[in-house]
């Protein structure tokens, strides 16, 4: 496989951006394949430009999560949203346009995430993905690992279960090199 370049610009998104953010998260995955992996489509906020308005606030957060855009020639290709929790950065979602995935662009969104968190003195990016109640691993599971991320354990939580009874949510961490100023 030859090795994934993209010139992707990643910053911080603005209110403008909804309607494309929107846009990504719908074309990211099919709803047939999130089923039994991910909120029903009623329950989800992304996809849907009026919902993420309405939690939208200036300048860059939906709800608690900040969310970063990936731009290729101008056009929004992807987005990541991360919180703070203290000494380490969640990654929350990550989602990139199913016309422009396998082109570098999520490996970009997230060494922006890992870069971010290392300059804010963060110990860990932290993120999970989830796990269907038949055991199966999402799809992006070995993305993750590929990238340097480790299962650090397998839980149920509020989240799995509103996707469904037996749905299991995989915590994954990759630790980051601390800086020498410290
Ligand atoms: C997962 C997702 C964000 C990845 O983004 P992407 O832009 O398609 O990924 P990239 O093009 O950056 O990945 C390329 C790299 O990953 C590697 N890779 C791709 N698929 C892989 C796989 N299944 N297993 C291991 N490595 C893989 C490639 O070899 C390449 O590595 P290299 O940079 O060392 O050459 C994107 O596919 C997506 O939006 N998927 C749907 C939503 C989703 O699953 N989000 C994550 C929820 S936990």
């Amino acid at each position: 496989m030859p090795p994934a370049e993209t010139s992707a610009h990643i910053r911080a998104a603005c209110r403008q951006d909804i309607p494309a953010i929107a846009e990504c998260a719908r074309t990211a995955t099919s709803e047939a394949e999130e089923i039994g992996f991910g909120l029903p489509p009623e329950e989800r906020t992304f996809p849907y430009e009026e919902k993420l308005s309405t939690v939208w606030t200036e300048p860059n957060k939906a709800g608690m999560e900040e969310v970063w855009i990936a731009e290729v020639g101008g056009h929004v290709v992807g987005y990541v949203t991360t919180e703070d929790r203290g000494s380490t950065l969640e990654l929350v979602n990550i989602d990139v346009r199913q016309d422009q995935q396998g082109k570098g662009v999520g490996t970009a969104l997230v060494r922006f995430v890992e870069a971010m968190a290392s300059d804010a003195g963060k110990s860990a990016v932290t993120m999970g993905t989830s796990q269907s109640a038949d055991g199966r691993p999402w799809k992006s599971l070995p993305w993750w690992q590929h990238l340097g991320y480790i299962v650090t354990g397998v839980e149920e939580n509020a989240w799995t279960r509103r996707v469904g009874p037996g749905v299991k949510e995989i915590r994954m961490r990759k630790l980051l090199a601390q800086s020498s100023g410290g």
